[in-house]
């Protein structure tokens, strides 16, 4: 076997092990369910194809996270297992195949269909009907002892009194926390899940009993002799014991079913008051279960049907509308929270007045929602079997909800089209929301980069009337904002460090700060190369000369008319006049014959000890080029940690120079 191959399995299984804590034993993971799925997924396909790599810290072997040392450990009698997951109808036929083929027997089979609560198992031991150890998973073997924690949630019994309880039995269910109680501390954790994992384990179980954490019962581990049949009469048995069980419990006889039953739960699951990621089925019959018994690390006799971790359901409980910097009108529907793919989604783009006409979205409506990588969740359509009866129309407003102004759609000459965007057409600053909008792009990074003052403040500063143009981020009352909740002396001094630090800025992002539609970074650029001071730049707009910029490669009419429209408004200029006065605008002096002259270069991945703003310029500094895509006219790749594989293989397959970060600064010595 290859070297790189090992090596790349090696990386992988440390990224296992780093995530692999965060997310079990931390409670606070740094990527999504659906990548820690993949990594493991690529692990295991790896391990599949060359099983000598297989090591023991590989995600096959290690079920959940080590026990805390908060606590004493406590090993299960029982392992405690996961559940190996299906994804389609495929899965399931090939786990009903494998279960018929283990029994020798194609009789049908009967399942017991439980929703699966996406929150932590745990385990509760009850000796002659008292509750005396309460247990977390932890690592499958050994749990750590949490009773007393256990014991502050209300739906667990502390002492069962009824006589068919098995002198010694230990039930298992989940541990979550119903989306309405996660709302009111949703910003200290990333969902439900963590919320409910974090809570359990605090060390002191008067922190646990803050947070109203819910048990659902639904199996057993060590269970002393008892004559119960079926899975589903376990269940009934359990809320005879006194747990609550779910009300989604089913018993569901042929794959057809499942899958139909499935379908439906999907659609409806933002309904619940809890998260659910997908459905269990157990084979019914007890005994059956004893004879499948487990793989190394799962039942035979049950699975894990998952949700889609890209998309799901939700109900429109309203459409706001929100206004962006440059005056677009976006409509945002705001959705009953739903967990998609381990992320809470409440709001979901419906991108513009069109959109909506074309799908006809309504309030109350049934929408698909999608959210895949990073891009926004939309809404990718409606479910019209869902509509309700006395349903009305979406108005899109016709006046600006921020100002009140007047709204356009322009018309495109080149395209003979209206845009599909509703623009509210106050330029300045009168308009709130748009001024806003205004000074969080100039505080931006690619702008003026004022990292302590993020878009938050900048809304509470806008509040409390600190900060109503770009130019008063200059003139602040430390003073008064020291006297703020939240604001200590450490907090205030980088808000002023940062501040005072942007007022040396480059014409270019300057230009690009003042947020002018049509001017991205790269047109900013052209202008002020163009017009090589800011000085130059202002002439050029009091002499109404704008119009010769149209001369400048890449700037074209629709550049020079906006550049129009901005500056005739008073307020815009008077801004930038201001501004000139505070900050330190440097004049642009391009190097024309640095070393990477002719160049073009293009980053992907991570890079170590500089940000890609930084390493940006300095490919700009040394007289090279930006390119935003891998295509033949790329002289350089350069990749930092985790580059994106799409870009490498294209790169590969197009003879275009691969560097790493080091490789990449050596050019330049
Ligand atoms: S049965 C040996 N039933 O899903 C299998 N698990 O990946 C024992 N879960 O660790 C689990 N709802 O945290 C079972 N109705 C249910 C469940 C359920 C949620 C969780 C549980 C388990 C994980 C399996």
């Amino acid at each position: 076997m290859n070297k790189t191959i090992e090596q790349n399995y090696k990386k992988k299984i440390k990224e296992f092990e780093k995530h692999n804590k965060l997310y079990h034993q931390k409670s606070s993971p740094l990527i999504s369910d659906k990548e820690f799925d993949e990594l493991k997924r690529e692990i295991l396909s790896l391990e599949k194809k060359y099983p000598s790599l297989k090591n023991k810290k590989s995600p096959s072997n290690i079920v959940g996270y080590k026990p805390s040392k908060n606590f004493q450990k406590f090993r299960h009698k029982v392992q405690m297992l996961s559940l190996a997951n299906a994804f389609d109808k495929d899965d399931l036929l090939n786990f009903e195949k494998k279960i018929h083929n283990y029994l020798n027997d194609n009789t049908a089979i009967e399942y017991s269909v439980e929703p699966k609560i996406d929150g932590i198992s745990a385990s509760l031991t009850y000796l002659n009907g008292k509750l005396t150890y309460g247990v977390s998973r932890g690592d499958g073997s050994e749990g750590e002892l949490i009773t007393d924690n256990l014991k502050t949630i209300k739906d667990i019994p502390h002492k069962i009194e009824k006589k068919n309880l098995p002198n010694e039995i230990e039930i298992r269910g989940e541990v979550f926390i119903e989306k309405k109680d996660f709302e009111k501390i949703s910003d200290k954790f990333a969902n439900p899940r963590n919320a409910a994992s974090g809570t359990l384990r605090q060390k002191n179980p008067e922190e646990t009993k803050k947070i109203p954490l819910k048990f659902i019962a639904y199996t057993f581990g060590f269970i002393d002799d008892h004559n119960i049949e079926n899975q589903s009469d376990f269940l009934n048995e359990l809320k005879n014991w006194g747990f609550i069980t779910s009300q989604h419990n089913k018993v569901i006889k042929s794959i057809d079913d499942l899958v139909t039953f499935h379908n439906q739960f999907e659609e409806k699951r933002f309904d619940l008051e809890y998260d659910v990621d997908g459905l269990v089925y157990k084979v019914n019959n007890l005994q059956l279960q004893t004879r499948l018994g487990f793989t190394s690390n799962a039942p035979r006799w049950a699975i894990a049907h998952k949700f889609s971790a890209d998309h799901a359901y939700s109900e429109i409980i309203n459409i706001d509308i929100q206004v962006g910097r440059t005056g677009a009108l976006t409509p945002v529907a705001k959705v009953k929270p739903v967990n998609i793919g381990g992320v809470v989604v409440s709001n979901a783009t419906l991108h513009n007045e069109d959109e909506i006409i074309r799908k006809d979205i309504r309030i109350g409506d049934t929408v698909k929602i999608e959210r895949a990588g990073d891009v926004i969740p939309h809404v990718l359509e409606v479910d019209l079997k869902k509509r309700k009866k006395n349903s009305k129309k979406f108005n899109f407003p016709i006046k600006c909800p921020s100002c009140g102004s007047r709204t356009e759609k322009e018309f495109n000459k080149t395209t003979k089209k209206y845009d599909a965007v509703r623009r509210c057409t106050n330029e300045g600053f009168d308009c709130e929301k748009i001024a806003i909008e205004k000074i969080k792009h100039f505080i931006s990074k690619d702008a003026l980069n004022i990292d302590g003052l993020g878009k938050k403040v900048v809304e509470k500063f806008w509040d409390l009337n600190f900060i109503k143009y770009p130019q008063d981020i200059y003139n602040l009352n430390y003073k008064k904002i020291s006297n703020l909740d939240g604001w200590g002396e450490q907090s205030v001094s980088n808000l002023k460090f940062s501040i005072d630090k942007s007022k040396d800025v480059s014409l270019e992002r300057f230009i690009f700060a003042l947020g002018i539609r049509h001017i991205g970074l790269e047109n900013a650029k052209i202008i002020a190369d163009f017009s090589k001071s800011i000085s130059n730049f202002l002439d050029i707009i009091h002499q109404n000369k704008l119009s010769e910029l149209i001369d400048i490669d890449g700037i074209g009419d629709t550049q020079i008319k906006s550049l129009e429209k901005f500056f005739k408004n008073k307020i815009n200029l008077k801004v930038t006049e201001e501004l000139n006065k505070i900050l330190e605008i440097k004049n642009r002096n391009i190097n024309y014959n640095g070393k990477f002259k002719n160049k073009s270069f293009m980053f992907t991945g991570k890079l170590n000890n500089i940000s890609r703003a930084e390493a940006k310029s300095l490919v700009e500094k040394n007289s090279g080029n930006i390119v935003s895509s891998v295509t033949k006219k790329l002289d350089y790749l350069v990749i930092g940690d985790k580059p994106t594989t799409r870009k490498v293989d294209l790169a590969k397959s197009l003879g275009i120079k691969i560097v790493t970060q080091k490789e990449w600064f050596e050019l330049l010595n």
